[in-house]
């Protein structure tokens, strides 16, 4: 952990041009630089950079962020080790905070599974290389596979020894603690406590994470017989997420960027035996489902990728099932289809380098013509068929992002089924409107720290008509909650000055920070952000800032600035992407007041005495709206209970909120 104190340092000297300058060429155009944005591919400069702001923005792809933002995305740096990159380009000290006893114990503990998990797979091959069994059967196995040394030594490939506990007895010999050889799922203890080896009489097959270290094993067995499992994986562990991990991709990541292409195959000596051909930018999942973490994992490296699978049935289908996931990234997405009972294996160990290539680039298909043919081939002539494929790819087509794409794609089939490209559009639109909503909802309600157990969307089964209005309301009181904390963000410093106590026509001013303003008028009615992130950024802001008021302009505005920072640099991704959006308010789509503001002559600043009250008053206007909707909903319910007092007294808070919400709204015509 690096200090907050040293945190500002470093960003404060953190010049954003310098910074991004080192990657990308930039030239001035007035106040900010443009260049070629590295984060699509850019023919026109379109990224522009802004040193006042300290923001990069494309305005084609869209990608926008500080300084640290860009090294993270560009470099795949963590924020701690960007941080440590600038910390070193600006020649500043870091000193690591100091961890607290749990952080400690966590990372001991993960230390030791990845220590316990290094010295197996460093066991496995010497048992493999060094063993008389290990080297008659395993390496031997490899080797008729057709692996080479190199190839066995790179991936470390090993060999488990027979026996009930002979792995675990060296490595306590070694002194390594049974308990971590446990957790690390090296070892299984029984319910008598017997402790044994997981993997016994297998060829084995380390996992790497991205940055090289050993996190699991897969086992093959060598025998034929039907009763023995033929891989036995480890299991989850600390160390180990299955989801988020994808086989070979520390071996991969540098050739996937630089091919700016990752082909994706399902089992380990599929990757092998590429690899050997000389072609290295090469994945698999692991004969699973692929998962959004580890398309987002390639997605680091480029936004290209290709399945080869099997041309057996099974592994069609299951490279169907991905693809919707895939295309939903944004990724291009292709398939190539083997030549019958060849896998990428077999396929690649009897061919050369130039021939697998020109294979698959003869042979890749884009997927609306891969899936329609192959699910044409399965309906034949059924009518009724036959539309639910043209439905399913439709389907697929509506959840790739960029409407460019789409497009292409619906001229494809429409020629391809011979319809109207209106029709296609129609369908696709309101396919897309579902989503809309859907992940709005989802957006909008997901917790901060815990994204995994984000609140279960509603139910699908609901009343439509109920879902719709909760949807609305919801959604214009979040854009409220959004608008509060822009100014809170951009200007919660700055003062308002009001105009008090007109009636005795005494001109007493009072002074109050923007930031003490909107608490003061929350805390009065005592409201809360519903948003979940808007809460935490709401919070985070008041136990982070002084709501003293700034006499010196200068000062207020350095102040402001490592603000509206350490929202934007937050450790917390979710945190800072939620406040970049804020802050750029322009691009919101939403009935912003602030967009009003913008379009005039006289500066933001400037207007804050009366754009603050009334983003506030209508933010409580939006909340009374919404507890009158919730009233009249209840009272329908309760309506069918038949519970006349119940029912009296609703009425009469309605009545009260229906007063509330009319002062709110004649007191917002006035501002
Ligand atoms: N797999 C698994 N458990 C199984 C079968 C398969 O985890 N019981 C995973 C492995 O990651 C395997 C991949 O699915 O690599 C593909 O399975 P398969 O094609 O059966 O195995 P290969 O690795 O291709 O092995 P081989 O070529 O030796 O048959
Ligand atoms: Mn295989």
């Amino acid at each position: 952990m690096i200090d907050r104190a040293t945190v500002d340092k470093i960003l404060d000297a953190t010049q954003i041009v310098d910074v991004i300058g080192d990657f990308v060429s930039l030239r001035r155009r007035g106040a900010n630089y443009l260049g070629l944005c590295p984060f699509h591919q850019d023919k026109n400069p379109s990224m522009s950079v802004s040193p006042t702001k300290g923001i990069f923005k494309c305005f084609s792809c869209g990608k926008s962020g500080t300084a640290l933002s860009f090294l993270m995305e560009h470099e795949h740096l963590s924020y701690p080790d960007a941080l440590k990159y600038l910390a070193a380009k600006y020649g500043i000290e870091v000193q690591e905070e100091e961890e607290s006893p749990e952080q400690i114990a966590q990372r001991l503990k993960y230390e030791s599974l990845a220590i316990v998990s290094q010295y197996a797979g460093e066991y496995y091959q010497d048992y493999l290389f060094n063993s008389e069994h290990g080297k008659a059967i395993g390496l031997a196995y490899f080797k008729e596979r057709g692996f080479s040394e190199l190839t066995i030594k790179k991936f470390g490939l090993g060999f488990s020894p027979i026996g009930r506990s002979t792995f675990v007895d060296a490595a306590k010999a070694k002194s390594y603690k049974e308990d971590i050889i446990v957790d690390a799922g090296l070892a299984i203890r029984r319910d008598n406590g017997e402790v044994v080896d997981r993997f016994y009489d297998r060829v084995m097959f380390p996992i790497h994470n991205i940055s090289g270290k050993i996190i699991a094993f897969g086992g093959r067995t060598l025998r034929t017989d039907k009763s023995v499992a033929k891989y036995i994986n480890s299991p989850e562990t600390e160390l180990y997420n299955k989801s988020r991990s994808l086989y070979g991709i520390f071996f991969a990541k540098s050739a996937i960027s630089k091919e700016d292409k990752c082909y994706l195959v399902e089992g380990y000596t599929d990757v092998l035996s590429m690899h050997q051909a000389g072609i290295e930018n090469v994945v698999a999942s692991s004969g699973t489902a692929l998962t959004v973490e580890q398309i987002r994992l390639i997605k680091r490296f480029t936004n290209k990728i290709t399945i080869i699978y099997d041309g057996d049935e099974a592994g069609i289908k299951a490279s169907l099932r991905g693809i919707d996931l895939i295309l939903e990234q944004g990724m291009e997405v292709k398939v190539v289809l083997l030549p019958e009972n060849e896998d990428p294996d077999s396929f690649s160990k009897s061919r050369f380098k130039d021939q697998i290539l020109s294979y698959i680039e003869a042979n890749e298909k884009d997927f609306i013509s891969y899936k329609s043919d192959l699910l044409l081939k399965d309906s034949g002539r059924d009518p009724i068929r036959r539309a639910n494929v043209i439905n399913d790819v439709i389907a697929s087509i509506a959840v790739i992002p960029d409407a460019i794409v789409r497009n292409v794609y619906v001229e494809e089939i429409s020629q391809m089924f011979d319809l109207k490209s209106e029709s296609i559009f129609t369908k696709i639109s309101s396919l897309r409107d579902k989503r809309k909503n859907w992940n709005r909802v989802q957006e909008e309600y997901q917790p901060i720290e815990s994204p995994q157990e984000a609140v279960e969307p509603v139910n699908k089964n609901q009343n439509q008509q109920s879902a719709a209005n909760g949807l609305i309301t919801n959604g214009l009181l979040a854009v409220s909650e959004r608008e509060i904390l822009y100014y809170l963000l951009k200007f919660g410093l700055y003062t308002l000055i009001f105009e008090e106590d007109k009636l005795y026509n005494a001109q007493v001013q009072e002074k109050i920070t923007v930031a003490h303003y909107i608490k003061s008028e929350l805390d009065e009615d005592e409201l809360e952000f519903v948003n979940p992130i808007y809460k935490s950024i709401y919070d985070l802001y008041y136990s982070n800032t002084s709501l003293k008021v700034f006499d010196n302009e200068k000062e207020r505005d350095f102040a402001q600035q490592r603000v509206m920072r350490f929202f934007m640099d937050n450790n917390s991704p979710t945190i800072s992407q939620s406040v970049l959006k804020i802050l750029s308010a322009e691009e919101d789509e939403s009935a912003l007041t602030i967009d009003k503001y913008k379009d005039s002559l006289v500066p933001e600043e400037h207007k804050l005495s009366r754009s603050v009250p009334k983003s506030v008053l209508l933010y409580k206007l939006r909340i009374t709206e919404q507890h009158c909707m919730q009233l009249t909903k209840k009272l329908g319910e309760i309506r069918l209970e038949g519970n006349p007092q119940l029912q009296i007294t609703i009425l009469s808070q309605l009545q009260q909120l229906t007063k509330v919400k009319n002062a709110f709204s004649k007191e917002l015509s006035r501002l």
